[in-house]
C-alpha cells in the first residue's frame, strides 16, 4: 500500500485513550487526574512503556524522566519525533496531551502493520511535567530535555505539595539514565487538542500551528497583620487578603483594557491562617498572563506588578514575588506548518492556521528542531476540565495528519 493511502485505526486509538483515562479516572466523568510524578502518573507512564515495548520499540528514560520509543528506520539518521506529555492538570480531561502520545503510538503501529521501515526511525515521546501545575515551571521535562533548564535545578523543584522533584522521580522509578540534553530529532511534530473555541466555532477539522504565545507565572506572598475580624476597625487593618482580592479583580480589569490576545488569571489564592473570624497574616496568589507579542506581555507583567506593589503599601502590607514560569512567543517552522496544510487537505480536511493559546513542549523541541504543531478540535473550547471532549472523527483527522506529516518527514535526506 502506498505511504500515502495510510490510514490509522481509530477503535485503537480510542482503545489506548480509554484504558489510559482508567488511570486516575475522575468518578462520574471522562477525565482523569494525574498530576506530574504521583501514583498516578507512575501507573500512566508504566501502561504507555508497555505499549511502547509491545510494538518492539527501544524505550529509553533520561534523567528528569523523559520516555522515548524509537522505531528503527532503514537508516539510523535522526528520528522524526512526535509525542506530547500524559501528566494531567488535577481536574484533567483524556485528550490533552494524551492524544498526542497514543496517536504517535498509533502512527508507529500502522507503519508496522502496514510491513513498512521508514527511511528514518519514528520516535513517539512523553515529556515529564508538561502541566507545572505540581512542579512549575510548565513544559519542565521538554526544557530539560532541550538544555534550557539545568538538570540540577530541575530535580530540586519543589512542589506546591512541598515534595521535591528529584524526590518524587525515584520514588515512582524513573529517574532513568539517559543523558540530559537528550537526541536531537529531525523534526519535531506534536499532535494536540486546541484546547480552545477556535476551530469548532469555524467547523474546522484542522489546526496547522503557527505559534505558542508568551507565558509569564509569577506568584506573590503579601503579608500584613493578622487581627481579630470583630474588633480591628477597618481603618487600623493591614489586610493581605484585601490587596489579593484586588488584585484578581485588577487581573481582569488589565487584561479587559488591553484587549485580545492578552490573557489574564488568578489562578491559585490562599490565606493564612484561613479561618472566618481571623484578618489575614497573609495572602499567597499566582497570576498567568499571556499574550503573542513579547514587549506587551512584558507591559502586561509591569502593570500587574506596579498595582500589587501599590496596593500593599496603601494597605500597610509587604509583597515579595518569584517567576514561577516565564517563556518568550514562539514562531513554528513555516515548512513543516505548510506540510500540516497540505496533508490535511490532501485528505480531504478543512484546516486553518492558528497560534496556541497553551503551551506545549513543541514549543521547547522547537528550540533544537524543525517543529510544529496539528490541532484537533475542542467541543465548546473546554479544557483542563473533566468535561474535555473531541469527536472521534476529529481524532481519526488529527492522527491521519500526523501520521502523512511524519512519513513525510521521515523520507527528507
Ligand atoms: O499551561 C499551559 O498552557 C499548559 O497546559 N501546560
Ligand atoms: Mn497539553
Ligand atoms: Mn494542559
Amino acid at each position: 500500500m502506498a505511504t500515502a493511502d495510510l490510514r490509522i485505526d481509530i477503535d485503537r486509538l480510542l482503545g489506548r485513550l480509554a484504558a489510559l483515562a482508567e488511570i486516575g479516572a475522575i468518578d462520574g466523568t471522562d477525565g482523569c487526574a494525574r498530576l506530574a510524578l504521583t501514583d498516578e502518573d507512575r501507573a500512566g507512564r508504566d501502561l504507555v512503556v508497555t505499549w511502547m515495548r509491545d510494538l518492539g520499540l527501544e524505550v529509553t528514560v533520561d534523567r528528569i524522566g523523559n520516555v522515548i520509543g524509537i522505531l528503527a528506520g532503514a537508516s539510523d539518521g535522526a528520528p522524526v519525533m512526535c509525542g506530547s506529555h500524559i501528566d494531567t492538570v488535577r481536574t484533567g480531561g483524556r485528550y490533552d496531551g494524551n492524544l498526542g502520545v497514543l496517536a504517535g503510538l498509533e502512527v508507529i503501529e500502522t507503519v508496522t502493520a502496514a510491513g513498512l521501515t521508514p527511511a528514518r526511525p519514528l520516535a513517539v515521546a512523553f515529556f515529564t511535567d508538561e502541566e507545572g501545575s505540581r512542579f512549575p515551571p510548565d513544559m519542565l521535562g521538554s526544557l530539560v530535555y532541550v538544555g534550557g533548564l539545568p538538570l540540577e535545578e530541575a530535580l530540586d523543584v519543589v512542589a506546591i505539595d512541598g515534595a521535591i522533584l528529584g524526590d518524587e522521580l525515584e520514588r515512582i522509578g524513573y529517574a532513568g539514565p539517559a543523558p540530559v540534553p537528550g537526541l536531537v530529532p529531525h523534526a519535531f511534530v506534536e499532535l494536540h487538542i486546541e484546547q480552545g473555541p477556535v476551530l469548532e466555532a469555524e467547523g474546522v477539522t484542522i489546526g496547522a500551528v503557527e505559534s505558542v504565545q508568551g507565558i509569564s507565572w509569577q506568584e506573590f506572598t503579601v503579608v500584613g497583620q493578622s487581627n481579630h475580624a470583630g474588633t480591628t476597625p477597618m481603618h487600623l487593618r493591614h489586610d493581605p487578603g484585601f490587596v489579593a482580592a484586588a488584585a484578581a479583580a485588577f487581573a481582569r480589569e488589565l487584561a479587559t483594557e488591553l484587549g485580545p490576545p492578552q490573557v489574564a488569571t488568578v489562578g491559585r489564592l490562599s490565606l493564612d491562617p484561613d479561618l472566618v473570624n481571623v484578618v489575614p497574616a497573609s495572602a499567597t496568589f499566582t497570576v498567568d498572563l499571556r499574550n503573542t507579542d513579547e514587549p506587551a506581555l512584558r507591559e502586561a507583567e509591569r502593570r500587574f506588578a506596579d498595582f500589587v506593589t501599590t496596593a500593599a503599601a496603601a494597605e500597610g502590607c509587604t509583597v515579595e514575588s518569584r517567576t514561577l514560569a516565564r517563556f518568550e512567543p514562539v514562531v513554528f517552522d513555516p515548512a513543516i506548518v505548510t506540510a500540516v496544510e497540505a496533508a490535511a487537505t490532501r485528505l480531504g480536511h478543512s484546516v486553518r492556521r492558528l497560534p496556541s493559546g497553551a503551551g506545549h513542549d513543541a514549543q521547547m523541541l522547537a528550540r533544537v528542531c524543525p517543529t510544529a504543531m496539528i490541532f484537533t478540535p475542542s467541543k465548546d473550547g473546554v479544557s483542563h476540565n473533566p468535561a474535555e471532549y473531541t469527536a472521534p472523527d476529529d481524532l481519526r483527522a488529527g492522527a491521519d495528519v500526523l501520521l502523512q506529516v511524519m512519513l513525510t518527514l521521515a523520507s527528507e535526506r
